[in-house]
């Protein structure tokens, strides 16, 4: 098992990423907590109490990709001086806009694309980068069962987690031979404000589980996690029915 000194959780303001940032200030650990409400972000410190004192709030929006490597360096120095190196790096932000049957909406699309996907490469090319030459540390990346298959009701989105998986997979494949991991976690469904008007979800877990789950894959160096892990066998099955099945399914 793995413990984290310092960590950064990129899309930290809700969710499953307040409750990751919660557990680690809990646990000890300075965690840096992104997202752009910075209001939000000081509300998670102030109801933190005690283990307030552990998180450090930084106010970024991920589409500002140029200013990923400034704003990296810059936390690696207040967590760990100027020298050191952070142990975890959570990419967890995330859009899911509601698209209705039959909509196509390029704009939606790009967001989608620009915060899971592109956001995630500005951010952890650079922390590849840094824990390639420390030889040291681990990424975590928030994908989801969502981009196993190519399903009908939000394209976007789909392909926005199936491209991070894939993106994850390359640098795991890059990172291993350095010390450094990368971990690929896909939860299933979870209550968070992304799915309140979503209506009635299969298997619906609470943040707190859902950061719970992502945290001790982090810990255990897991290739690719399913939380919970009920969504392994499910998921299985379901990237093994024909397409011509599939596409009748209402999946
Ligand atoms: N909920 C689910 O059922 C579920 C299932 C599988 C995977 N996931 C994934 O889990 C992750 C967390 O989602 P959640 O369910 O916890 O939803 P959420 O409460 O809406 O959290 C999304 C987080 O992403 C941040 N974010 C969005 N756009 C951003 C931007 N441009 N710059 C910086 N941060 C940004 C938000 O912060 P700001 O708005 O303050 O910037 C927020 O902190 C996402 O990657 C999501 O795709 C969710």
């Amino acid at each position: 098992m793995t413990t984290f000194k310092t960590a950064i959780v990129v899309g930290a303001s809700s969710g499953i990423g307040e409750c990751l940032v919660r557990q680690l200030a809990r646990e000890g650990v300075t965690v840096a907590a992104l997202a752009r409400r910075s209001a939000e972000l000081e509300r998670i410190v102030h109801d933190a109490g005690a283990d307030g004192k552990n998180i450090r709030p930084y106010a970024h929006d991920v589409t500002d990709f140029a200013s990923v490597p400034g704003l990296f360096d810059r936390i690696r120095a207040d967590l760990a001086g100027a020298d050191g190196g952070v142990d975890l790096v959570v990419y967890n932000a995330g859009v899911m806009p509601v698209v209705a049957e039959g909509e196509y909406n390029f704009q939606k699309d790009h967001e989608m694309i620009s915060v899971n996907l592109l956001g995630a490469m500005a951010w952890l090319n650079p922390v590849a980068a840094d824990m390639e030459a420390r030889r040291h540390g681990t990424i975590v990346g928030v994908s989801s069962v969502a981009g196993d298959r190519g399903r009908r009701g939000n394209p976007g989105y789909h392909t926005s987690k199936a491209a991070l998986t894939t993106y994850l997979e390359a640098l795991r494949n890059r990172l291993s031979r350095y010390g450094v991991t990368v971990v690929t976690v896909k939860p299933g469904p979870v209550a968070t404000p992304m799915t309140k008007d979503l209506g009635k979800l299969p298997l619906l877990i609470q943040p707190v589980e859902a950061a719970a789950g992502i945290l001790a894959h982090a810990k255990a160096g897991t290739v690719e996690g399913y939380v919970p892990a009920v969504w392994m066998p499910i998921m299985t099955i379901i990237r093994q029915v024909p397409s011509f099945i599939f596409r009748r399914t209402n999946i």
